[in-house]
C-alpha cells in the first residue's frame, strides 16, 4: 500500500515581499492520483519541491507516509518520496545513462543485480533500451526528460511528484507515459499545463493560483467548468474552438 500525503497550512515565501504558498491545506490518499493545474508562477513547482524537503523553512506541515518533512526525516523522506524535476538538466549528472538511473538504486541499498534489473526495466519502460552507455549531455531534450524519469521510477518510491511530466514529449511518448503512470502503484502529484494528459492521468484535479487552492474536485467536472478555468487563468475554450474547427 503506498504512502499518502498530508498537507496542512502550508505557507512558504522566497523573498520577505512576497508571499508564494499561501495556507495550502491538501490530502492525498495513499494510491491517489492528484493532478495539478495554474497559471506559470502560481507556485506549483514550490509546493511540489516541499513533498521532499529540497524547501522547507516556511510555516504549516508536511507530512509524507505520516512522516513528517524535516531536516532529521530527509533520508527516510527520500526514499519514499520521488520527484520529477520539470527540467531534466537538476536530475541528470552522471557521465552516462545507465549511471544516472543505477544512481538511486545504489545509493538506496539495493543488491548489484537487483539496481541491473531496475535500469533495464525502467530505460525499456522509457524507450531507452541502448541509451545506457551514451551521455545525457548528447541526448536531445525530450530523451533527456525520459531519463529524468526513469532515474526516479528505478527507486519505486511509494509517492511520485512530477512537475510538468508532458512537456518536450512526443504525441507517442506521451500516450506511454500515460499509460505508464495510470499503471503505477503509487501516490502521484503531477503538475502540468498539459490538461488533457493530465485528466488522462488523474481523476482527481486542483488548481492552484497565486499560491492559493481555488478548486479541488473530480478531474472530469473541473474541465467542464469553463467559467472556473477562466476566472482561474486557465481559459481552454481555443482548445475546443480548434477540435470543432478541424475534427467535427
Ligand atoms: N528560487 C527562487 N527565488 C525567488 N523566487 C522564486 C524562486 N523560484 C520561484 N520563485 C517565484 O515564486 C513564484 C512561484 O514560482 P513556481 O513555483 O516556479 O511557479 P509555477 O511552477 O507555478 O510556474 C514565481 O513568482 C517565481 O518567480
Ligand atoms: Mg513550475
Amino acid at each position: 500500500m503506498p504512502a499518502g500525503i498530508h498537507i496542512k497550512n502550508l505557507s512558504f515565501s522566497y523573498t520577505s515581499d512576497k508571499p508564494v504558498l499561501k495556507n495550502i491545506s491538501i490530502d492525498v490518499a495513499p494510491g491517489e492520483k492528484l493532478g495539478i493545474i495554474g497559471p506559470s508562477g502560481s507556485g506549483k513547482s514550490t509546493l511540489l519541491l516541499h513533498l521532499n524537503g529540497i524547501l522547507s523553512g516556511g510555516e504549516g506541515l508536511v507530512e509524507a507516509g505520516g512522516i513528517k518533512v524535516e531536516k532529521k526525516s530527509l533520508p527516510e523522506v527520500r526514499k519514499m518520496v520521488g520527484l520529477v524535476f520539470q527540467n531534466p538538466d537538476d536530475q541528470l549528472f552522471n557521465p552516462t545513462v545507465e549511471e544516472d538511473v543505477a544512481f538511486g538504486p545504489l545509493n538506496f541499498g539495493f543488491s548489484r543485480e537487483e539496481v541491473g534489473r531496475r535500469v533495464q526495466e525502467t530505460l525499456k519502460a522509457m524507450n531507452l533500451s541502448g541509451f545506457e552507455q551514451l551521455s545525457s549531455h548528447h541526448l536531445s531534450l525530450g530523451e533527456r526528460k525520459r531519463v529524468a524519469l526513469a532515474t526516479v521510477l528505478a527507486i519505486s518510491p511509494q509517492i511520485i511528484a512530477f512537475d510538468e511530466p508532458f512537456s518536450s514529449l512526443d504525441p507517442e511518448m506521451v500516450m506511454q507515459l500515460i499509460n505508464l503512470i495510470n499503471n503505477l502503484d503509487a501516490t502521484l502529484v503531477i503538475v502540468s499545463q498539459s490538461f488533457l494528459p493530465l485528466i488522462a492521468c488523474c481523476s482527481r484535479i486542483a488548481i492552484l493560483r497565486d499560491g492559493e487552492i481555488r478548486a479541488d474536485g473530480p478531474g472530469n467536472e473541473i474541465i467542464k467548468d469553463g467559467e472556473l478555468l477562466r476566472t482561474n487563468g486557465m481559459d481552454m475554450s481555443f482548445y475546443q474552438n480548434i477540435y470543432r474547427k478541424y475534427f467535427m
